[in-house]
């Protein structure tokens, strides 16, 4: 399937009633050492709703996977979180003591990540790796917490799960070990699922096999997701909301629906515009011409300036901020904000109102 030919690109969100289960506020990360980056993730602010999915774009290096890392309190020692909050159950997890984050990680908030093998236990039987989740995170009788397991892999699509729960990760194949990874990552039924990059290592088909089984718990759970992909043929298959980022900042935010049809930051045009029509299915995303600036190198203002078509001289002076350029849609790009430029509508076939 292509772009061109998605079922469909989702409509506005919220009704009134839903209020976030994740909600990250102006959340700044800093990188300290050799390489010092104030500010490596800076101002991003995006909240996860139930039962929807958020996805989280931009080329490899612009702070996707330190973002998810935040949230999830599992950033490597040289780098910290300086501003900001990420509210989680009434909770700013930045605050959280190593003990209660724990707790929170593979309990209200699931994770999985590209490489299965980073998390499980290659020592451990699958079916044991599960129930110690449980065990730990509810504190499950063993026995239940046995029944549960088999449950789980089933419930992922793992064949002969009675006698699978008794494999080792290495005994299974890519595909069966992140099923394993997904059982592992709901085993305890969290609000909030963080998938970063949770397909890219597979085959194309095991791919769509793997977002249908999400996108099914999804529905059966109310799980938001965070999903972090450089995929937008997954984004327009799967995700409800968009955030984009470049060099850590957040440059837009909006349904998918809008960001697709009417990018409102050049960076997001570029990206859009590069995936071509008729692209193989979830191909990987086409660069923009330049790269992504390295840490402790982001150019001062408007950090896409050094590549951006539209640069002025003010792009890299002003301080700015993301604010709504539409409704429920946020650019950071001043001349987008000030009006002095308007990006042209994307017209996305098969999609009978791209307006
Ligand atoms: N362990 C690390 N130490 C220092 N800098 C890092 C580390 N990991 C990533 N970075 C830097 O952080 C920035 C964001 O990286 P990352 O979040 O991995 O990007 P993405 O997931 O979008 O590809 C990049 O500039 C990268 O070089
Ligand atoms: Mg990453």
């Amino acid at each position: 399937m292509t772009l061109d030919e998605t079922t469909h690109l989702h409509a506005r969100p919220t009704s009134p009633s839903d209020r976030p289960v994740l909600s990250v506020d102006r959340l700044t990360v800093d990188l300290d050492g050799a390489d010092k980056q104030p500010g490596l993730v800076e101002d991003v602010t995006f909240d996860v709703y139930p039962d929807r999915t958020l996805a989280l774009i931009g080329e490899s290096g612009c702070g996707k996977t330190m973002t998810a890392m935040t949230i999830l309190g599992l950033l490597p020692p040289a780098i910290a979180a300086s501003g900001g909050s990420v509210t989680f159950e009434g909770r700013d997890l930045l605050t959280l003591k190593p003990s209660e984050l724990r707790q929170v990680r593979g309990g209200g908030i699931g994770m999985i990540f590209q490489d299965p093998m980073s998390s499980l236990n290659p020592t451990m039987k699958v079916g044991e790796q599960i129930i110690e989740a449980r065990r730990l995170h509810i504190d499950e009788p063993r026995n239940q917490a046995a029944k549960r397991a088999v449950e789980l892999l089933d419930q992922v699509g793992i064949p002969n799960a009675t006698s699978r729960v008794d494999a080792y990760p290495f005994e299974m194949s890519g595909g069966m070990q992140q099923r394993v990874m997904i059982a592992m990552s709901i085993a305890c039924d969290p609000k909030v699922l963080i998938a970063d990059e949770p397909t890219t290592a597979l085959d194309v088909t095991i791919q769509a096999e793997i977002l249908d089984l999400l996108a099914t718990l999804q529905r059966d759970l109310g799980m938001g997701i965070l999903l972090v992909t450089h995929d937008l043929g997954v984004v327009a298959d799967f995700a409800d909301e968009v955030a984009v980022m470049y060099a850590g900042h957040l440059v837009e935010f909006g349904s998918v629906r809008d960001v697709f049809h009417h990018p409102q930051h050049p960076y997001s045009q570029g990206l859009l515009d590069a995936m071509p029509q008729g692209a193989k299915p979830r191909s990987q995303l086409a660069i923009v011409s330049g790269r992504v600036p390295m840490a402790g190198q982001f150019p001062s203002g408007c950090r896409f300036s050094t590549r951006c078509p539209h640069v002025v001289k003010r792009c890299r002076q002003a301080e700015l901020s993301t604010i709504d350029v539409a409704l429920d849609h946020r650019s950071r790009c001043l001349l987008v904000q000030s009006g002095e430029l308007t990006l042209a509508p994307r017209h996305v076939n098969g999609d009978a109102d791209g307006q």
